[in-house]
């Protein structure tokens, strides 16, 4: 079976409390870094490793998301008549030709799994990428999906970005046990959702990039509740395990837990210092800072 991904799935139906009070009407993968919502950092690396048809899941206060990559008519025209071509294109360009959006309603917040299962009548029998757009990952190369993308179809198995985090970390993140690794990734023999630091098999974290094989949603839709008395798509995945070859992968480049107060602000430093007309008077501004 060919692991080439053409579909990628958008998560974004959960309720985003930590950034209460901004996401009270703008959902979580809404907010800014510099002048991208988070959605179309994770879209753009979508496209990037090869995807075209993004599955958006949502629930039914999460219109923002669908309006955001809907044609602005209004604004186009106005755009339009200014001559303002740029700023055309920065909006006509949310979603390149040929790649088409499709929105998927979850019901209930059941948790990820559930939230994956959803987009099944879309996905069909293909493999596909999952993305959490509230891990966004930076680097100068290639994405962390086109690395994924690329190793996925060269092995032919699904792949999982890990990344190592501190040992009192474990229990916000799903946690994998790998053989060996050579050349950036390792077999998976376990992994279990946020065990405490003293049971956890490893420090070696899931980050939100996953390239699945569809016979997780079979294995999904026997999945139960549980940690948090969510469906789980890393226990889905521990059931994948048991019949087919799933490898974690040390990505290359740098990943932001956008969902915390301070990955923003440190991702919200990275792209300002890496942006043309802002690297300059950030650095300038953050030295000042520091010296009062
Ligand atoms: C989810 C997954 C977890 C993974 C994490 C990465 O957890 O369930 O396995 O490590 O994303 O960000 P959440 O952060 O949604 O609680």
């Amino acid at each position: 079976m060919s692991f080439r991904i053409r579909k990628a799935v958008f998560p974004v139906a959960g309720l985003g409390t930590r950034f209460l009070p901004a996401t009270k009407t703008v959902p979580k993968e809404m907010l800014p870094v510099i002048d991208k919502p988070l959605i179309q950092y994770a879209v753009d690396e979508a496209v990037e490793a090869g995807c075209d048809t993004m599955v958006f899941v949502t629930n039914r206060y999460k219109h923002s998301v669908a309006d955001y990559f809907d044609k602005a008519y209004e604004l186009e025209q106005k755009l339009e008549k200014a001559g303002k071509s740029e700023l055309l294109s920065l909006i006509r360009d949310v979603l390149p030709p040929k790649v088409r959006a499709v929105f998927v309603t979850q019901a209930e917040a059941l948790g990820l799994g559930h939230a994956v299962l959803c987009a099944r009548p879309v996905v069909g029998d293909e493999p596909f990428a999952v993305l959490l757009a509230d891990d966004l990952i930076w680097n100068r190369g290639p994405g962390a999906l086109k690395q994924m993308a690329d190793l996925a179809e060269r092995e032919s198995s699904s792949v999982i970005a890990v990344q190592d985090v501190p040992r009192d970390q474990t229990g916000s993140y799903g946690i994998v046990a790998t053989r060996e690794f050579s050349d950036h990734f390792g077999e998976i023999t376990a992994i279990v959702e946020k065990p405490k630091p003293d049971v956890a098999p490893s420090n070696l974290a899931v980050v939100g990039r996953y390239v699945l094989s569809s016979r997780i949603f079979p294995l999904l839709e026997n999945t139960q509740a549980g940690a948090g008395g969510e469906i789980q798509l890393t226990d889905a995945i521990a059931a994948l395990l048991r019949e087919d070859r799933v490898l974690g992968y040390r990505f290359q480049g740098r990943r932001f837990d956008c969902g915390s107060h301070i990955g923003l602000v440190e991702a919200t430093i990275q792209y300002a210092l890496d942006h043309e007309d802002l690297a300059g008077p950030a650095r300038a501004y953050m030295l000042d800072a520091l010296s009062r």
